[in-house]
C-alpha cells in the first residue's frame, strides 16, 4: 500500500538541496518501539511516563527510573530501523540529509543516517549526574534484559555520584550543542520534514515553526493530524516507513 503524494510536495523535494528532518516517536512506532504517550504493556503499564521521566522521580527513587530506561534501551537494542529510517539514509544519496530528533533512541543511526542531533537525550549516553562525565560501563549495556522493576544504577568511577540515564526530563533544558545543531538544520533547510510527532512539546516543536513562518516548505507524515497540521504546506496521512519509502520511490521514478 503506497501513499498518495502531492505533486508539489515531491517537486519541493526534488529541488532542495538540504533536507532537514524532525521526527518523534512515530517514527519509531513500525520498529515496535511504544510512541511516548501510547499505554506501555506489561511491566511498566502502571507506571506513567510522564511521572518516570522527571528530576523528582529521580531524586526519589533512582532504582525505579534507572531500571525503567534500562528496560526501553534493551527494547530499542532488540528493535531494527523500520523503512522510513532506512528510506531517510537512502536520502543522503542525492541530499543533504539533516536530522533534529526528540526520541532517545538509536534507530536513525543504525540504519545509516550521518547527521542526527538528539534534542532529548539518548538512551545510549548515560552520563554522571554530578561531574557529567560519559559512563562506558558494562552494567548499562542494553544487552541485560532488565526485568526487575529496581536496578541500583552504577557509580560514576571518578566521583562515585549515581549514574544517570542521558535523556532530557521534564523540565531539564536541551543539551546546548544537540540545540544548536538541530537550529541550524533548520536555517541550512529547502524543505523540512516532519514525522511521527504531536508536536506539542516546546522549545522542540518551534523548529518547524520558525522555518514554516520563513516560507519553507513543510511536509508532515502522519496518519493522525498534530499540532504541526497547521503549518505543514502539505500534511500526508502516511505512517513514516510508507511515506517516507514512497517518496523516496516518487523521486527516484522523478530523476
Ligand atoms: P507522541 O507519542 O506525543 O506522538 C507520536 C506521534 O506519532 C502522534 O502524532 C502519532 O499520530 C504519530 N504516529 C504514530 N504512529 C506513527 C507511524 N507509524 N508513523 C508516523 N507517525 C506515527 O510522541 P512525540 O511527538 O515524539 O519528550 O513526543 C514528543 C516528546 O514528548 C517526547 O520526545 C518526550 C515527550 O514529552 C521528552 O521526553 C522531553
Amino acid at each position: 500500500m503506497g501513499a498518495e503524494l502531492p505533486d508539489d510536495a515531491v517537486e519541493a523535494m526534488r529541488r532542495a538541496e538540504v533536507v532537514t528532518v524532525f521526527t518523534g516517536a512515530g517514527m519509531s512506532a513500525e520498529s515496535g518501539v511504544a510512541t511516548f504517550r501510547d499505554v506501555e504493556t506489561g511491566l511498566w503499564q502502571r507506571f506513567d511516563p510522564a511521572q518516570i521521566a522527571t528530576p523528582e522521580a529521580w531524586a526519589s527513587d533512582p532504582g525505579l527510573v534507572w531500571a525503567w530506561y534500562q528496560w526501553r534501551a534493551h527494547i530499542v537494542h532488540e528493535a531494527a530501523p523500520n523503512r522510513g529510517h532506512r528510506a531517510l539514509a537512502d536520502l543522503e544519496r542525492t541530499h543533504t540529509v539533516l536530522i533534529a530528533t526528540q526520541n532517545v533512541d538509536d534507530l536513525h543511526e543504525r540504519a545509516g543516517s550521518s547527521s542526527v542531533s538528539h534534542l532529548h537525550g539518548s538512551l545510549f549516553a548515560p552520563r554522571c549526574s554530578n561531574c557529567a562525565r560519559p559512563y562506558q560501563g558494562i552494567d548499562a549495556e542494553p544487552e541485560q534484559a532488565v526485568h526487575e522493576l529496581r536496578v541500583e544504577p552504577p557509580a560514576c568511577p571518578a566521583c562515585l555520584s549515581p549514574v544517570r540515564p542521558g535523556v532530557v526530563w521534564f523540565g531539564e533544558g536541551l543539551p546546548d550543542d544537540a540545540w544548536r545543531s538541530a537550529a541550524s538544520a533548520f536555517t541550512f533547510a529547502d524543505v523540512v520534514l516532519v514525522v511521527g510527532t504531536s508536536g506539542v512539546v516546546y522549545p522542540a516543536a518551534g523548529l518547524p515553526e520558525r522555518a514554516a513562518a520563513r516560507g519553507i516548505p513543510v511536509i508532515e507524515f502522519n496518519p493522525e493530524p498534530s499540532a504541526l497540521t497547521g503549518i505543514a504546506t502539505h500534511s500526508i496521512r502516511a505512517s513514516a516507513a510508507v511515506g517516507l519509502s514512497a517518496m523516496l520511490d516518487a523521486l527516484g521514478a522523478s530523476g
